[in-house]
């Protein structure tokens, strides 16, 4: 919130092989563990007898190497895999790296967030993800590497493009982010208000729907400070969801709450992206609604994410839907989605 925006990104280097190109293709290049200058593109049905295998299954991309610094061994548990979700991503993440001085936060981050879909990012405490969010909308800038919003490159894009682009998000803070000087009502209206047209009416009948859908009309008058933590980030939530954005990012949406309004909130997470999913199909929108909920609770991606993402030093440690990763045999990955104390995972 009280982000500065970074200078802006250095241009991509074209001499960089594969810089931005592909996520398949980290930097420096690394040697991939099976047959090199295999040309992956071979055709599967081709009836050449010394092709390799290889080629045919170039599901997964070579292991990259680890970050610059960083040793195999502490990247071992990344298994980078990735389990197609079978959509597009709305949101992408392309060999991503971000440090502050010395503090190397992403290194190298390749993530993406399918659309239609909940998808949840999860990861230790101070792992960068309020950082990801803020590369998502231009707050932050990458120093290498590109994120990709709907296909366009957001570090790349004009100001104005960028302005436009962030329409496209509804942002929901830790703490709902209200303005303490007006009450609920005239918070909820504030950015239709601000970026439309709409008559006193129209506001109206779009705050008191989006009110209604998280319970608080009846509180309308109230002032920020007269709410609970829960009823803000519901008010919050009413208010990012106003502009009808193609993607919603949560950023700790339960942090602060108890366990039950912690699961009342990702029902509703889950009901109103079902709302919006229909709505957007009946209106034949271009793009289907995508929520991104960051999150150290464990149990809330359990039960509300239909996509996970774990990221773990600066990189995905692995990613997909969410019932492949919760089969997932990575040890790391089964100690951390049972939030259990015995595994790879040490306090540090
Ligand atoms: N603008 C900034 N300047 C300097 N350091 C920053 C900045 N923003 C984030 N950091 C550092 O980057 C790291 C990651 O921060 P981030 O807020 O993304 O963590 P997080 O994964 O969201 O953690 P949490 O789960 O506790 O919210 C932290 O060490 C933080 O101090
Ligand atoms: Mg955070």
């Amino acid at each position: 919130m009280d982000e500065q925006r970074d200078e802006p990104p250095t241009a991509p280097d074209p001499g960089q092989p594969g810089e931005g190109a592909h996520p398949s293709v980290p930097d420096g290049g690394p040697t991939p563990p099976g047959p090199a200058g295999d040309a992956p593109s071979s055709p599967v049905g081709a009836p050449g007898p010394t092709s390799s295998r290889v080629s045919v299954v170039a599901e997964q991309p070579p292991r990259p190497a680890p970050p610059e610094g960083a040793s195999e061994q502490e990247y071992a548990f990344h298994s980078y895999r990735v389990y197609p979700s079978g959509r597009p991503d709305a949101v992408e993440f392309i060999d991503v790296y971000k440090s502050f001085g010395r503090a190397n936060i992403l290194r190298g981050l390749n993530m993406g967030l399918p659309e239609g879909m909940v998808s949840m990012i999860i990861g230790p405490s101070g792992t960068g993800k309020s950082v990801c969010i803020k590369h998502m909308v231009g707050l932050l800038y990458p120093d290498r590497g590109d994120i990709l919003v709907h296909g366009q490159s957001v570090p790349n894009m004009p100001d104005d493009e960028l302005f436009e682009m962030r329409k496209k998000f509804g942002l929901l803070f830790q703490d709902g982010a209200l303005f303490g000087s007006m009450n609920l009502y005239d918070n909820v209206a504030f950015p239709l208000r601000q970026h439309t047209e709409k008559g006193e009416d129209e506001v109206e009948d779009i705050v008191m729907r989006r009110l209604g859908e998280v319970g608080l009309a009846s509180a309308r008058e109230k002032m920020p400070n007269e709410l609970s933590g829960g009823m803000r980030k519901r008010a919050g939530f009413a208010r990012a969801l106003v502009l009808e954005p193609d993607i919603l990012l949560f950023d700790e949406p339960d942090s602060g709450l108890d366990p039950v309004r912690t699961a009342l909130l990702g029902e509703l997470i889950i009901e109103i992206h079902r709302d919006m999913m229909d709505e957007a199909k009946a209106k034949g929108k271009e793009h289907l609604p995508t929520f991104a909920v960051v999150t150290h609770d464990i149990m809330s991606a359990r039960r509300v994410a239909d996509y996970i993402n774990v990221l773990w030093m600066g990189r995905i440690v692995e990613a997909g839907p969410a019932e492949d990763m919760l089969n997932s045999d990575n040890p790391f990955i089964r100690q951390f989605l049972a939030g259990e104390s015995q595994g790879p995972l040490a306090m540090d």
